[in-house]
């Protein structure tokens, strides 16, 4: 009721994006400011991004490339996602010290792990230079005179900018290239392990509660980040210190309510949402669906193998929940763009833009051009597809070009990785379905000569990959190991698995890519035009540019939702839901003993609320891959939560954004702060902390 009346009050006064659609640059979060204070927000334009002080921008950082972090403390103290720190946790673990599975907790700082290669990156400033990327651009010019001209200017606005700080910069085109922001970044080197839950309470539910509500995942881990002694970034060294954030976030432990304004700080990776409809069509229709399909046939045939073999169970785990999590989310992304009518509203609005620039030379073929450029890449970007989701989903063929591409000396450990969890019998199941789609579905030119002549009909192609398997001596690791250097050089020439290899790449590399890249680059320029003239079109619209892994404001309200007819859901979940979901049988709900005790004897110390204790709750904000480990942030800036999800019927929003459904996913941070003070007994990390309650 509140939301109707917000909603129309919004139309009369002009705002037409919805009050909780868009990701925004936070240098120009102004024009967002009213809207978001209507919502309850509490703070200024300049709290969230100023180059003249400390701002809340200084507390958010970029993790790892694919992530998002946030500063806690005045020493460097971090927090993340648990999925985001995973690779660092596992690389950490062992069999004495297996931090996957039993947790870890430095218990001062000289117990905290080093992580060579993990960087945090820290934004000092942004800065439109739009007019300094374009200048000497006209509009006659041919583009790739036009693309030569705008990355050498990219490169003397750099040049210029760069006064020798050790800053990181970088450009990057917004809107198709209309617009261009400089972002200047401190990148932090010495970034080590501080805490992480175990895997049952990081990684609570797994694959089978993936993209879901109700949730009650703990992900979350610990990290610190270390400077020189100006607090500057450094290479790893025991001298190092903690870094002295500009600006860390306080944390409220006040409690949450439906309807709460919340806000998200972070790096969302990439959303299309003014692509065509033809480019809908495609994801929804058949994009999706193929590739859905290709990892259903992956999918089950390594699950059946597990069932039957807890050992591979647990060899194939991680690369299951990496075939799964996709997966998933193509298939809420699909039915989210069919539900909404996507493909159909687009359609109307490229009619609307045809009429409109019908007297608009510049503008007038845009659309038709568009869809013709479409047409001519379908069958290239369905090749690619097929080529990443049905060829290089064979873990021989992939093995065989990493080993080959690989210096002789990276070749033993990148083979022992790969054999430890390697069973050639799920691979040559998934070899023969997977290769049996691609011949079917993709036409000749894009199938190599040689398997055209060995495979005359689908019957034959379980002795082709039955052969492939007893001959190639990377199919199994004794082989492998049999080999001397000398002897594995001599066989990379002419393994048969490598050869597949070679003929599937050379015919991506020399048939599909080409083209590919070809009719997407036409596309995006042309993109560009488009896009302007959208502008021109609706001057009332606010238009927000699309995720592109740079820092981000999203902002909505904490809700509930109605999934399907008769369902509505809660926006909270609790640790109660944790102990009914339990079942030491089911690996994904099995909870740590402890945690089942801390349960029992109703220890919840300062977190206890309402006699349980909160774990996850529910927003609708737009966010995207990227924005895991996001802080979640009240009106006042104050972190409650760590973003770390979206639900899967929400996941079309990278392509339209529907406030009624749309929701992420975020762990409480009471939920944080009482496992690093009972489970792990870390209690000394939160009085670092600001907590406000
Ligand atoms: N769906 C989340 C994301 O896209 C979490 C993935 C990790 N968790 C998992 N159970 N596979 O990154
Ligand atoms: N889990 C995702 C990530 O790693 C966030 C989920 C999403 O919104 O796509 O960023």
């Amino acid at each position: 009721m509140k939301k109707t009346l917000l909603f129309s009050l919004f139309a009369l006064l002009g705002f037409s994006a919805s009050a909780d659609e868009g990701m925004w640059l936070p240098s120009q979060i102004e024009s967002q400011i009213a809207n978001m204070r209507t919502l309850g927000f509490k703070l200024k334009a300049e709290d969230i991004y100023s180059t003249d002080g400390a701002s809340l921008k200084d507390a958010v950082v970029q993790f790892g490339g694919g992530c998002t972090g946030n500063l806690v403390s005045e020493q460097g103290l971090l927090l993340t996602n648990h999925h985001c720190g995973y690779g660092q946790i596992q690389q950490h673990s062992s069999l004495e010290h297996d931090y996957l599975t039993h947790g870890f907790w430095a218990m001062n700082q000289s117990e905290e792990l080093p992580n060579p290669g993990l960087t945090v990156s820290i934004l000092v400033r942004m800065e439109e230079v739009t007019d300094q990327v374009l200048a000497g651009i006209d509009e006659t010019m041919p583009d790739s005179v036009r693309s030569a001209k705008i990355s050498a200017n990219i490169d003397s606005i750099i040049a210029r900018a760069d006064d020798g700080n050790g800053y990181h910069y970088s450009i990057a085109p917004f809107y198709y290239g209309n617009q261009y922001f400089m972002f200047v970044s401190e990148v932090f080197r010495d970034v080590r392990l501080v805490a992480a839950p175990p895997s049952a309470v990081g990684k609570f539910g797994g694959d089978t509660d993936n993209w879901m509500w109700p949730r009650h995942t703990g992900d979350f881990s610990v990290f610190r980040v270390y400077a020189d002694r100006n607090n500057r970034p450094a290479d790893y060294s025991p001298d190092n210190v903690p870094y002295r954030p500009r600006r860390y976030f306080e944390i409220s432990a006040e409690g949450i309510q439906e309807g709460d304004f919340t806000w998200i700080y972070g790096y969302p990776g990439r959303t299309n949402e003014y692509i065509l409809s033809d480019a809908a069509d495609y994801i929804a229709r058949i994009g999706n669906p193929h590739k859905i399909a290709l990892r259903s046939l992956r999918l089950d045939i390594i699950q059946e193998a597990q069932a039957q073999d807890p050992k591979i169970r647990i060899q194939y785990a991680s690369k299951a929940a990496g075939i799964a999590n996709a997966w998933k989310k193509w298939q809420g992304e699909a039915r989210g763009i069919e539900r909404l009518g996507t493909v159909e509203k687009k359609r109307a609005l490229e009619q609307e833009f045809t009429r409109w620039a019908a007297d608009r030379p510049e503008y007038r073929d845009i659309v038709a051009t568009l869809h013709t450029l479409y047409d001519s890449l379908r069958p290239y970007e369905f090749a690619l597809d097929y080529y990443l989701e049905a060829f290089n989903a064979i873990e021989l063929t992939r093995f065989a070009a990493d080993i080959q591409n690989a210096s002789p000396q990276r070749r033993a450990a990148l083979a022992e990785n790969f054999y430890k969890d390697y069973v050639p019998a799920i691979d040559r199941k998934v070899a023969v379905v997977l290769l049996a789609r691609y011949l079917e579905q993709q036409p000749e030119r894009f199938i190599p000569k040689n398997i055209t002549g060995q495979i005359a009909h689908a019957g034959e192609i379980e002795a082709f990959v039955d052969t492939l398997f007893s001959q190639s001596l990377l199919a199994s690791q004794e082989r492998f190991t049999a080999m001397s250097s000398e002897q594995l050089e001599e066989s990379l020439k002419n393994d048969p698995a490598v050869v597949l290899a070679t003929q599937f790449a050379t015919v991506y590399r020399t048939r599909i890519l080409p083209s590919y890249r070809k009719f997407t680059h036409e596309i995006n320029t042309l993109y560009r035009h488009y896009m302007r003239g959208l502008m021109e079109m609706q001057p009332d619209r606010t238009f927000y540019p699309d995720a592109n892994s740079t820092l981000r404001v999203a902002y909505g309200q904490i809700g509930g939702y109605r999934p399907a007819d008769g369902i509505r859901y809660l926006p909270q979940t609790t640790l109660r839901g944790i102990i009914e979901k339990d079942n030491p049988d089911i690996y994904d709900y099995n909870v740590p003993q402890k945690l089942r005790d801390l349960y029992d004897s109703g220890d919840f110390g300062r977190w206890a609320t309402d006699g349980t204790v909160p774990v996850a709750f529910i927003a609708n904000n737009h966010t995207t891959g990227g924005n895991s480990g996001s802080p979640v942030l009240d009106g006042r800036g104050r972190l409650i939560g760590l973003n770390f999800d979206r639900t899967w019927e929400s996941t079309m929003s990278d392509v339209e954004f529907d406030p009624e459904v749309c929701r992420n996913i975020a762990v409480d941070i009471r939920y944080v702060l009482f496992l690093i003070e009972k489970l792990g007994g870390a209690g000394y990390l939160l009085d670092e902390m600001r907590i406000v309650r």
